[in-house]
């Protein structure tokens, strides 16, 4: 698959919806179709960003304009120093979060304008958009639930219910807006029909390449 530009896909999902599952099943896809490929993630993926995230996810209380601001601090460094230089060298990106998660906790689960998203967006992203976004979609109890099992909850883990229904309705709003982009995969069936649903959507998204 060497002939084919350089893709960034994006994984995406509230708490427990198995995005490493989910990141375990595109990799191994890749593997397979010989595709080089970089897996990262948000925030984070480069040494100043991890340490953003160190912040975000560890710190005592932080004020919802002060998150997205380092979000998207992180997401500059990921962007400048790991994910346009993968793409420009050949190498398919797979990042676990991206700005999409912005709109959904820090618009729908915070509050804040979309505007001031779309503002940053622009400075930050400009046309480094993702190409493909699987949207790992699940109800918010059984989400919690699984995430509950599996280990300490950081600072954003600890919100409520509301929280994370407000998010899952952002994410949800996000894929109307863009279908052609967001993929929805039903994140509350078993592990097996969760993966089949994601290497059907990737098999899709290969064999549209193939056809440009
Ligand atoms: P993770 O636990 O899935 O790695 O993600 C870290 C947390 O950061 C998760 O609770 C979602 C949150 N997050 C945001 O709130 N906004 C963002 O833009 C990103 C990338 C992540």
């Amino acid at each position: 698959m060497d002939q084919l530009t350089a893709q960034f896909i994006s994984l995406e999902g509230s708490e427990g919806a198995g995005k490493s599952t989910a990141m375990n099943v595109i990799t191994a896809l890749f593997e397979d179709w010989q595709v080089p490929f970089i897996q990262t993630r948000e925030p984070g993926g480069e040494g100043n960003a991890e340490q953003i995230r160190e912040l975000l996810l560890h710190s005592d209380h932080l004020e919802a304009k002060t998150e997205l601001l380092l979000m998207f601090a992180a997401r500059n460094e990921h962007i400048v120093k790991v994910i346009r230089p993968a793409l420009a060298a050949g190498q398919w990106v797979i990042s676990d979060r991206f700005v999409d998660a912005s709109y959904a906790y820090q618009g729908w689960g915070r509050g804040l304008q979309w505007q001031t998203i779309e503002y940053l967006e622009q400075l930050v992203v400009g046309n480094t958009q993702a190409n493909l976004t699987l949207l790992l979609d699940v109800d918010p109890e059984l989400g919690l639930e699984r995430a509950a099992r599996r280990s300490e909850k950081d600072r954003i883990e600890q919100e409520n219910l509301r929280f994370f229904e407000n998010i899952r309705s952002g994410y949800m709003q996000r894929a109307k807006a863009y279908p052609n982009r967001i993929k929805v995969i039903d994140a509350n069936l078993s592990i097996d029909a969760v993966k089949l649903q994601i290497e059907n959507v990737l098999r899709d998204f290969k064999s549209d390449l193939l056809k440009v």
